[in-house]
């Protein structure tokens, strides 16, 4: 049996009601929803919207239309970056975010003479918002934040930064694919106007899921980057005004969107706040454990309840690929190593140059036991 310590990157297993979702999806619908009147038709489009009011309900956003369902948090982030950039716009970034904004934000600066600020962050991963505010430039349209950091696990001070967004008249994006299911997000009280996320992490759901909140109002400066079939409207050389449908060309992941539906049902009845409280205890029992081992150097916030649920260190004479190689070979434990597709957080910790590091994000259903056999483990090669 494996020991599954990968769950920024997905996670596993998904609670039984969103296997029995899929399953349900696949067998008893299985056909593309928002496509045709028939009355399975309408059962799978049913299906799409009930996830939309859950997505809603979770980040409290007042209208599930403006909730769009994407292929997963890369997908959502592409969709607000790309449709809301234009020529010679500035955007005020972090050394914080993922290649998901890094690399869409590096392609506007190629082909449309986007101008990018990235600001930077301390030892622990935390951005400081009045570094935010000096870096807010009078073509700044958007200023971007990565709500929870997939390599230190810190948590920004998102109301500090969205009121400096607000107080300059800047639009706010928040990338919140490691914070969703882990933290509660209220969009209306911290004021953002786009927040994308991943359905598959820490909100359970099926992999190649994901969605962006769109603010009422902003949708008029999102342009719909990819376009195609509807279902409806098809007279039309473009895409439809409508919300959601503008930003939703082709057939969706109706299997994927049901299972996420019940994902978030279930984080809903077992509250997040409950989850969150058991990874976070199975961080400082891993954290504290791997404190103790000769060698090894712990990055990002020491445990707390306002930290992500992973656990990022390095092993002296050990490469971080060398080291998680080990772990797997002698239990089955599976942890990632490298650079975690955040190379600039890597640069700030100064850690790119010895390939990165090693990290271990627990789930809801990491135990204990687990977590003792890990530490047992990694002493015996830490040791070694
Ligand atoms: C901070 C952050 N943003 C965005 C993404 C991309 O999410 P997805 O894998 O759903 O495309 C990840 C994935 O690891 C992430 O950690």
């Amino acid at each position: 049996m494996r020991i599954y310590l990968d769950n920024a990157a997905t996670s596993w297993p998904k609670p039984e009601a969103v296997y029995a979702a899929v399953d349900h999806y696949q067998r008893e619908i299985g056909i593309a929803a928002g496509r045709g009147g028939y009355n399975d038709a309408v059962a799978a489009q049913r299906i799409v919207e009930s996830a939309r009011r859950e997505l809603a309900t979770l980040i409290n956003a007042p209208n599930p239309n403006h909730i769009i369902h994407g292929c997963n948090g890369t997908d959502s982030l592409n969709l607000a970056i790309h449709g809301t950039l234009r020529p010679r716009d500035h955007v005020v970034a972090s050394v914080t975010d993922h290649n998901s904004v890094l690399r869409p934000l590096a392609d506007e600066t190629r082909f449309r003479d986007v101008t990018v600020t990235y600001v930077g962050c301390d030892a622990q991963g935390l951005i400081d918002p009045d570094d935010v505010r000096r870096a807010i430039q009078p073509n700044t349209r958007m200023v971007i934040a990565t709500h929870a950091s997939n390599v230190t696990g810190a948590i920004q001070p998102l109301a500090e930064i969205a009121a400096v967004a607000k107080g300059a008249d800047k639009l706010l994006m928040v990338d919140a694919s490691q914070s969703a299911g882990h933290v509660g997000i209220d969009v209306q009280n911290l004021n953002i106007d786009l927040l994308a996320a991943s359905g598959h992490k820490g909100l359970l759901g099926p992999p190649a899921t994901g969605f962006l909140y769109i603010r009422e109002g902003v949708e008029d400066l999102v342009h719909p980057t990819r376009q195609g079939g509807t279902g409806f409207e098809s007279q039309l050389d473009r895409m439809p005004d409508e919300l959601p449908t503008r930003y939703e060309a082709g057939s969706l992941n109706g299997s994927g969107i049901a299972g996420l539906a019940a994902a978030v049902r279930f984080l809903r009845e077992r509250t997040i706040e409950a989850v969150a409280a058991h990874e976070n205890m199975l961080v400082k029992r891993l954290w504290e454990g791997l404190a103790a081992l000769p060698g090894v150097r712990l990055y990002g916030p020491p445990p707390s309840p306002q930290r992500g649920p992973v656990v990022s260190y390095s092993a002296r004479g050990y490469d971080p690929q060398e080291f998680t190689a080990a772990l797997d070979a002698a239990r089955g434990i599976q942890a990632r190593a490298g650079l975690h597709c955040a190379p600039k957080m890597h640069q700030a910790l100064g850690t790119f140059d010895a390939g990165g590091l090693v990290r271990m994000s627990v789930g809801w259903a990491t135990t204990v036991e687990e977590i003792d056999e890990v530490l047992n483990v990694a002493s015996a090669i830490a040791g070694a």
